[in-house]
């Protein structure tokens, strides 16, 4: 196992340690770092901690099952306590880039119905100051073309300069996530204000979330490639 890989292990740790009690309702995140955290958590399960849980992901889903973490649909489980999720790039107000993954719309959902979101990662996610990774915006199937260039003129109105999109493909097609639309991911170099892009963002027609998170995380776990972690 590589580095990363063992300080995204370290974070999964960590934060089960500090904020996982049993009879939580937990919402469980998306991507390699959460997958890791879901992993660990699984052998809590199995020892009779008692929780429950649901996911931002289909792939979520899949791992949760596969380590006997009964899965809770999001219509029933009612306020979350605390959902633990990994992001792309985060900075140290804890402003968040995800959706690497593309399961940004289902994230934003289940961060917002939790009293409380944590947010792991190894410590190659953190920035001073975000953009650096393309920034995924999720649209509607029907005119993307059209989206796709208010999406620009909203981005140059925010002096982003440069600005190359390029919708998400996987094997020679477009990627559609678990909500059937397709993710337009925007590289724009230095975002100077992330909130303010977030919100401009959504006000497109066509637009069904944005890859900006930034009222959403409490707090960080960020697992050391030296195989520890720390809380922030
Ligand atoms: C999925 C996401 C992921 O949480 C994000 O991409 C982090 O993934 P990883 O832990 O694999 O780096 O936002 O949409």
């Amino acid at each position: 196992m590589s580095t990363q890989d063992e300080a995204k292990k370290a974070a999964g740790r960590r934060v089960i340690e500090e904020f996982v009690r049993d009879g939580m309702k937990l919402g469980l995140g998306s991507g390699t770092t959460s997958h890791f955290f879901v992993r660990e958590l699984g052998k809590h399960v199995a020892s009779g901690m008692k929780l429950t849980c649901t996911t931002t992901s289909r792939s979520t889903i899949d791992v949760a099952r596969d380590v006997g973490i009964q899965i809770t649909e999001p219509n029933e489980i009612g306020e979350i306590d605390l959902t633990i999720d990994g992001p792309d790039e985060i900075d140290r107000d804890f402003n968040m880039i995800k959706g690497g993954g593309a399961c940004l719309l289902w994230e934003k959902i289940i961060a917002h119905a939790s009293k409380r979101m944590i947010t792991i990662c190894d410590e190659s996610k953190i920035v001073d100051r975000l953009g650096g990774f393309p920034l995924p915006v999720e649209v509607v199937q029907f005119a993307w073309k059209q989206t796709e260039r208010m999406v620009r003129k909203t981005l140059a109105d925010h002096g982003i300069s440069g600005i190359r999109i390029e919708r998400r493909m996987r094997d020679e097609l477009p990627v559609v996530t678990d909500s059937g639309n397709f993710i337009l991911d925007c590289h724009c170099g230095a975002i100077a204000e992330p909130g303010k892009l977030e919100i401009e963002l959504n006000r497109i027609p066509g637009v069904v979330e944005n890859g900006l998170f930034t009222r959403e995380s409490d707090g960080m776990v960020v697992g050391k490639f030296d195989g520890s972690a720390y809380v922030e």
